[in-house]
């Protein structure tokens, strides 16, 4: 069903797409409103962000093709509870929320979304909407990443890769907050940008060849994908593990049978949006630099992110 042939029933603004394509295929305007399942709650939505995986759903074959049109994208979003659905009892009317939806079932550039109760989390005051919306899906992947996948250690190194990045700038602070040293890839630009995260040592990609300065690492967290990833296997000492997120959804081959190959599992479980909470408010973790945009603007903000060299984060003002 398109915008133009809604009926009576309520109406939401969104951002949506009927066809896979560039940018431009992103259309504003009016959709359903989403009734809740049994288990579920409407959330309003306040804050979406946008997400490097989002283009890739946009433009189609990464994450495989949409069966049903229109789309809404959006894997993100901070909130207000406005109505419960059936046996969802975890949280009343005007509690305000966040959390990440599950792969396959986005749908936060918009004023509203049917989300699973479970995947949602109590959102302090402390944490306005912008941040918990930007924190919520780098948090939990990189939270995921280093600490369940990885494992990573006090005293450890570990290479970042796409430092600048929304889920790699959550990854050097939490990694920082373990204790290891961290070393990170980003373009010139980025690089005190970075270094304010609390790296360590600092590769412009562009000027220098990682594969070349770093060596004996324990763990690398690669989020840029391509070459990068199997690249980065030289860099690690015998017994080392690399996760990867940017190479599809299984874990690369690795070119070396002395380390460890990984795929993050990224659950979407409310535990991670409460581990988000900590950290932000023991201060480890900050919203990084946003930009903001409304959902109107949703072809330019996929322009900017498929870019690829944007710095931290874009985020939708929804209300
Ligand atoms: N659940 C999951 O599995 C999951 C979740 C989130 C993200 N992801 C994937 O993880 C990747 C990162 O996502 P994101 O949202 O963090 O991306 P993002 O915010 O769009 O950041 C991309 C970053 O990559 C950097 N970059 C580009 N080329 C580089 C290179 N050759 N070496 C080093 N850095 C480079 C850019 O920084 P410069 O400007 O400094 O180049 C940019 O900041 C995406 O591929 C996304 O699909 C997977």
């Amino acid at each position: 069903m398109v915008g133009a042939e809604i009926g009576d029933e309520e109406k939401m603004k969104a951002s949506y797409f009927e066809q896979h394509g560039g940018p431009e295929v992103l259309t504003y305007g009016d959709l359903p409103d989403p009734e809740p399942a049994a288990g579920e709650v409407i959330v309003d939505i306040h804050a979406a962000s946008v997400n490097g995986a989002d283009w890739k759903v946009r433009a189609g074959g990464t994450y495989g093709e949409i069966e049903s049109f229109p789309y809404i994208l959006g894997r993100d979003f901070s909130g207000v509870v406005a109505t419960l659905g059936e046996g969802a009892g975890d949280f009343a009317v005007g509690d305000p929320v966040f959390g990440v939806c599950e792969r396959g079932q986005e749908g936060t550039y918009a004023e509203k979304i049917a989300m699973d109760q479970a995947l949602c989390a109590s959102k302090p005051d402390s944490m306005p909407h912008i941040d918990a919306a930007c924190l919520s899906l780098t948090g939990l992947t990189a939270i995921i990443s280093v600490e369940e996948t990885l494992q990573l250690k006090a005293g450890e190194k570990i290479l970042i890769q796409g430092g600048a990045g929304g889920v790699a700038s959550f990854a050097i602070e939490l990694a920082k907050h373990i204790g290891a040293h961290v070393i990170t890839t980003c373009s010139a630009r980025n690089m005190d940008y970075v270094r304010g995260l609390g790296a360590d040592e600092v590769i412009d990609y562009g000027a220098q060849d990682f594969t070349e300065i770093v060596t004996d690492c324990d763990a690398v967290f690669e989020t840029v994908g391509g070459d990068v990833t199997l690249k980065s296997f030289s860099v690690l000492k015998p017994g080392g593990r690399l996760a990867a997120i940017a190479s599809g959804m299984q874990a690369p081959p690795s070119p070396r049978d002395d380390v460890e190959s990984l795929r993050p599992a990224v659950g979407r479980d409310r535990k991670y949006m409460e581990r988000i909470v900590k950290l932000y408010e023991a201060g480890v973790v900050h919203t990084q630099p946003v930009t903001v945009y409304s959902l109107e603007n949703a072809v330019e903000t996929h322009r900017v992110s498929e870019s690829r060299h944007l710095q931290g984060k874009l985020v939708f003002q929804v209300r």
